[in-house]
């Protein structure tokens, strides 16, 4: 398997063990109810196959950004009333992480049970990967699987401390993600091509550099596509604009140039002359953006040069918007790439965060190959860089 070469759930023993399972069940709300279960759904597969093999199953989560102490907004009851759902059977919600009543819980669970422990950040030690929070939650149990795969860039204590104090291994969606994307950047099928969006060229330089070594050409757009245009010698107007990273835009330019990586940017844009939803808007040639106009998405032939890319390719990896795509006015190139993507018979993978949030409500994400469940963890994967929560697992055998 591409890139993953530690322990799965596959390779324990679990009947009868209580095992300790580290899921990313951070989903969206809405007034106190869950707006997308993806993120539950995609971790079925995990606990299923631990229920069907007898374990006594105790999932860990969190959810929102808690400040270290129980706050009941960011209570897992509503994950655990859906997991009970999904799965077909009761799951207990512990009032507490590693408290008197998840031990209680965790002691009375019998073969085949699913218990869900309450928010892990409840605990102060949870983002500071207290060793000694880490040795409380690893108690409960006598195996740790992650299947965190949205958190799996973040060191904490339920997502890497743990494992080091327990057998440990990773759950199916870890190895799916993996598998998927580190298969893409491994032994992509070629043409590969990557589009990068969203709004700051400092939030991508990671990843455009990894993948500027690996992919036949480089799409770009978003908010970041302007200082690009800038550093071209272009005009942008009032366009987000990052004047302290226009040499390093003009430096990508140069390290694609001399690879024979495609760089394509923007040749039109949608310009608005306000920063609102209802702005007057009209398309114009990138290098002719008026200066009092701001551009927020890109541009209708833009859209169709992107997509004829999309469909002669083999393997594409996007991350990140083309535009202020919740606005409607500049959600058309987005959308534009979203469907190209859908349409390819290419290799697609959308990797989390807002684009993989706008192919879903686009209505595309059945026809994309995999969308990833991490925003920032699918970023620093596509960045090359080691996740701690996979990094700590137990390693196979060789
Ligand atoms: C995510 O939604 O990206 C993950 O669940 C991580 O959440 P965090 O950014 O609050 O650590």
């Amino acid at each position: 398997m591409a890139g993953l070469h530690k322990k799965t759930v596959e390779n324990f023993d679990v009947a009868g063990k209580r095992v300790l399972v580290r899921c990313d069940f951070n989903v969206p709300m809405e007034d106190g109810q869950i707006a997308d279960d993806k993120r539950i759904r995609e971790s079925l597969k995990t606990i299923r196959y631990l229920t069907e093999h007898q374990a006594r199953v105790i999932l860990c989560s969190h959810l929102g950004r808690p400040k270290g102490e129980a706050d009941p907004k960011y209570s897992m009851a509503p994950v655990a009333e859906r997991l009970s759902q999904l799965l077909g059977q009761p799951v207990a919600l512990a009032a507490d992480v590693v408290g008197p009543d998840a031990q209680r819980l965790a002691g009375q669970l019998q073969d085949g049970q699913v218990m869900l422990l309450e928010n892990v950040r409840f605990e102060p030690g949870e983002t500071k990967n207290d060793p000694e929070l880490a040795r409380r939650m690893a108690s409960l149990a006598q195996l740790y699987i992650n299947d965190a795969f949205g958190t799996a860039h973040r060191a904490h204590a339920s997502t890497a401390g743990v494992a080091d104090y327990l057998p440990s291994g990773c759950g199916y969606l870890i190895q799916k993600e993996i598998e998927i994307m580190g298969g893409a950047l491994e032994n992509p099928k070629r043409p590969f091509v990557a589009i990068l969006g969203g709004a700051k060229v400092s939030d991508k330089i990671g990843v455009i550099q990894h993948l500027l070594e690996k992919v036949d050409t480089l799409i770009i757009g978003g908010g970041m596509g302007y200082t690009f245009l800038k550093a071209k010698g272009w005009e942008v107007g009032r366009s987000l604009c990052e004047m302290d990273k226009l040499e390093l835009a003009a430096q990508i330019m140069e390290d694609a140039a001399g690879r024979g990586v495609r760089l394509m940017l923007p040749q039109d844009t949608v310009v608005a002359d306000d920063f609102a939803a209802d702005a007057n808007t009209k398309v114009v040639p990138s290098n002719e953006i008026p200066a009092d106009w701001e551009g927020l998405d890109i541009g209708p032939e833009t859209v169709k040069a992107y997509a004829a890319c999309i469909a002669g390719a083999g393997t594409v990896v996007w991350n990140g918007p083309m535009g202020k795509c919740e606005w409607e006015a500049f959600a058309g190139g987005t959308r534009g790439v979203a469907q190209a993507m859908a349409e390819s018979s290419a290799i697609t993978i959308v990797g989390g965060g807002d684009s993989a949030a706008a192919v879903e409500q686009m209505g595309f994400a059945d026809r994309i190959t995999h969308i990833s469940t991490g925003g920032g963890a699918s970023l620093e994967f596509l960045e090359g860089k080691e996740l701690p929560g996979i990094a700590c697992l137990d390693d196979q055998a060789e």
